[in-house]
């Protein structure tokens, strides 16, 4: 092995690197030899995962599989440019295509990654006047916009607000009378309200009713990431806006093509204009290589699918429900919530990775979440249902965790107010028919 130069920055990131690793803050990647089913092999045993975000099996799909290595064999690799130097192939634009229709809006775009979304489509907005002014000599005026963000946000949406030139906001967590006086009080024209739909530690939903009421009131921009809720959330999975039946109230909807769809990729969705605009200037769409083909073919392929079986997310529902009636037995402190993601809190670090060692043992993958991911003190496991996961395999879940809470004890969460009886009495019509 060659012997390189050694640097202050590479020893002081030597330090860090030990410093975390002795409080074991440094987190495993645990190598499998298969993705999720969600059963899988590490070393040769056979593990359940409780922490895949492929909810209703796309992924594993034989059409999805299929219709993808046709791509590949047509078309090969990679693309290995951007779009608009000759990597557009036709089936890129035929998944835009799809993605409008499926969120029922005039235009999509879609990017390498779901975080590149983010990262390219937030500066691209907030920063079109100041693009024109830079490289065109236009002079638009110096409001450089404002972004209010709600701060359990993910990391993709602060890295795009980043790379903006505008203000940023970070109202409280669902905060709406504070985000309210905030909008009130702000100079800025071009003001630009960004959530996710579903948090995506925590599981809760985004309060699109008052954000959209507030978004017109203040006459703000309304950008949704929808990571967590596209093709699980609505009477026809088209995410969370549809759950609160607020789509048209929504400026701009952001999803990723990695979590319910199996695949990889992120997209923007909204008026054609906006579109072509960010096309032309986003960064993170014009300065990167586009999607490859045979993930453009599986995700066509894939949303047909969900389209097609409504059944799928009736059985995640189903599946959703088996879980929290079972925490609620156990007595196990949970916030109850209608969500596939469900966050069982242990409070420290070390806590947390014990919990999961314990379940792993037991065959069961459940995965630790630990700061930075959540703040000090909310480490938790982070448990993902799938529409795949049967009955037995809950079961086992469930058997797993009534040991963790015997060994360890679950943290009450601070806002569980909710009742058992007063949740079911909560259930929107499309996840009650499960
Ligand atoms: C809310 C949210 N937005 C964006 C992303 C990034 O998506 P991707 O994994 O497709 O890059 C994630 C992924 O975890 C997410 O949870």
């Amino acid at each position: 092995m060659k012997k390189k130069p050694t640097t202050p920055l590479l020893k002081n990131i030597a330090a860090c690197f030990d410093w975390l690793d002795e409080d074991s803050l440094i987190p495993k990647e645990p190598l499998i030899d298969a993705p999720p089913s969600p059963e899988f092999i590490i070393d040769g045993r056979r593990i359940i995962s409780f922490s895949s975000n492929n909810y209703l099996g796309m992924s594993r799909r034989p059409e999805v599989i299929k219709t993808a290595k046709k791509a590949l064999s047509k078309f090969s690799m990679g693309t290995c440019e951007s779009r608009k130097l000759g990597g557009n192939i036709a089936l890129l634009e035929a998944l835009e295509g799809r993605i409008a229709r499926f969120k029922g809006e005039e235009a999509a775009m879609i990017f390498a990654t779901g975080l590149l979304a983010n990262v390219a489509t937030i500066p691209g907005l907030m920063d079109a006047q100041w693009y024109c002014n830079q490289f065109y000599g236009r002079k638009w005026s110096q409001d450089t916009g404002t972004i209010f963000s709600d701060a359990h946000n993910h990391r993709s949406i602060q890295m795009g607000i980043r790379l903006s030139h505008a203000n940023v906001v970070k109202y409280p967590h669902g905060d709406m009378t504070h985000l309210e006086e905030e909008l009130a009080s702000c100079k800025s024209s071009n003001k630009l309200i960004i959530s996710d739909g579903v948090f995506s530690m925590d599981g809760d939903l985004a309060p699109l009713p008052e954000l959209t009421a507030l978004a017109s009131r203040y006459q703000a921009t309304i950008m949704i990431d929808d990571a967590h809720g596209t093709g699980i959330f609505g009477a026809h999975g088209r995410g969370v806006a549809e759950h609160f039946s607020v789509e048209n109230r929504v400026s701009i909807h952001m999803g990723t093509l990695s979590k319910a769809v199996g695949a990889m990729g992120g997209f923007v969705a909204t008026d054609s204009k906006i579109i072509e605009f960010l096309k032309s200037t986003a960064s993170g769409y014009r300065f990167t290589s586009s999607l490859p083909a045979e993930q453009a073919a599986g995700i066509i392929c894939a949303l047909d699918i969900m389209e097609n079986e409504p059944q799928l997310r009736q059985k995640l529902w189903h599946n959703v429900r088996r879980l929290l009636h079972g925490l609620h037995e156990l007595n196990i402190p949970i916030n109850y919530q209608w969500s596939p993601i469900i966050p069982l809190l242990l409070g420290s670090a070390k806590k947390a990775y014990k919990a999961e060692k314990i379940l792993l043992e037991r065959g069961l993958s459940c995965i630790a979440v630990v700061p930075p991911l959540v703040a000090n003190n909310c480490s938790r496991l982070r448990i993902t249902i799938n529409s795949t996961h049967s009955k037995k395999q809950i079961e086992q879940l469930l058997a797993g965790l009534a040991i963790v809470e015997k060994k360890i004890g679950f943290s009450q969460p601070e806002n569980s107010k909710q009742s058992w009886n007063g949740f079911l009495g909560t259930f929107p019509s499309y996840i009650t028919k499960t």
